[in-house]
This record gives structure tokens, sequence and C-alpha cells, in this order.
């Protein structure tokens, strides 16, 4: 693998049981890169991603990456999953520190929390639990979590449905900036604005992965 490629696919195909999804699929994300996804849907995209974080195995290839490049990881469901879990808003984000549930936090630990609840316009919330917030306000959280704990690899699917407008701009902002800090990231997203600033954009297409204007 050359150095400064993180993640490589090197003929990857996978399938769910009685459908092939993708098929010889080659892709090398260099660190640093801003990687674009966009295919229709049912075309695959999630799928791809799932095989990146190791979720889905892959029928034939294999997914070279560092055993310490940690990977950060929205999903795409609006479904507020962590609604009956009975936790502030700054807890659930503090869990994205990867520390013990509820265990002591740092100060240190806590500005960072703040900071990010900031970022996020989450902060007045922050003592509220999360079965009391709209879909969009718990996305939120669910990015703030992700990114609280600076991962290497950002992994995005659809990070913004269910998002308004303006902070959908805000999250693209704030993904232009950690790429400007040399973040790796990979997002799926139907929408071309949220693209603009990608190094490369690919489409899934034909169960294949192609270069995309
Ligand atoms: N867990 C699963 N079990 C069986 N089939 C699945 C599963 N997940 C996805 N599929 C199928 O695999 C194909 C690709 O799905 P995938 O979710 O990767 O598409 P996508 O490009 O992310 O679509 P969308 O734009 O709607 O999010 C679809 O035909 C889908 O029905
Ligand atoms: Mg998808």
């Amino acid at each position: 693998m050359e150095n400064d490629v993180i993640l490589s696919l090197q003929d990857i195909s996978f399938g769910y049981s009685n459908q092939t999804v993708l098929e010889n699929v080659n892709l090398d994300i260099k660190t640093g890169e801003f990687i674009g996804i966009v295919g229709l849907n049912g075309s695959g995209k999630s799928t791809l991603l799932k095989l990146i974080l190791g979720v889905n195995k892959p029928t034939n290839g294999k997914i070279i990456k560092n055993d310490n490049v940690t990977v950060g990881y929205v999903n795409q469901t609006t479904i507020t999953e962590e609604g009956g879990f009975p936790a502030t808003i700054f807890e659930v984000v503090s869990l994205g520190l990867k520390k013990k549930p509820f265990s002591h936090l740092t100060k240190n630990d806590k500005e960072l929390v703040l900071k990010t609840l900031e970022i996020f316009n989450l902060k007045k919330l922050k003592n509220k639990s999360m079965s009391t917030l709209s879909g969009g306000q718990a996305q939120k959280v669910k990015i703030a979590k992700v990114l609280v704990s600076n991962p290497d690899i950002i992994v995005l699917d659809e990070p913004t449905s269910g998002i308004d407008a303006e902070s959908e701009e805000m999250l693209i902002e704030m993904i232009n900036h950690l790429h400007a800090m040399k973040k790796t990231i990979i997002f799926v997203s139907h929408n071309p604005d949220n693209l603009k600033g990608c190094d490369k954009i690919y489409k899934v297409i034909d169960k294949g992965v192609v270069s995309y204007a």
C-alpha cells in the first residue's frame, strides 16, 4: 500500500444472499482526502460504507486499513434510536469519547463536549433527554457524538436527512473545515451542493464504483 493511502479496497465483491451488490471494486483513499459518494437509491452506497467500516465482510477481494486508524460513522437512519435511552444530550455526546458510560470526565473532556454542542447549537439543550428532541436535533446529536472523538476517518451516510437548511449548511461548513484540517472524509450525499468541497466524487453504478465529475 502506498504511504499516503489510508484505506484500500482491492477487487472487492459483496452481495446479500441472492443479490450481488458490488463487483470487483477497486478504490484507494488517501490520507486527508474528502471523498463524495453518489448513486441512485439502492445502488450500493451504504453497502460500500459498511464494507469500509468492516460491518460487511467482502465475499471476494480485500480491504487494507491500518489497525490504528480510527473511524467515526454517522449512519443514514433518522430514527431516534437513542430516544429510549435515559441520558441527557451532554451524556450521549460524551459517550462519543469512548470512555466508560458515565465515568468521570476530565475538565478537558467536558470542555470538548461543550464545544462540540456549541458548534451544533445544542448547548442549551444539553440537560434535556434524547426522547424530547425533534428528529433533526437528534440527528445533530448523533453527528456531534461521532465528531467529539476526532476520528482519523469520518464516514457520513446522508447525515443531513431531516436537518433544516441552516443546520445543513453549518454541517457542510464544518465538514469542509475538517477537510482543511486534513481529516479523511467519506461522504454519501444526494445533494450536489454538499459535495462541492470534495477532492473526488465517485458514483456507485452497475455494481461498480466510477470516478464522477
Ligand atoms: N441488509 C440487507 N439485506 C439484504 N439486502 C440488502 C440489505 N441492505 C441493502 N440491501 C440491498 O442492497 C442494495 C443496495 O442497498 P444500499 O442500502 O447499499 O443502497 P444505497 O445506495 O445506500 O441506497 P439509498 O440511496 O436508498 O440509501 C439494495 O438493492 C438493497 O435492497
Ligand atoms: Mg444508503
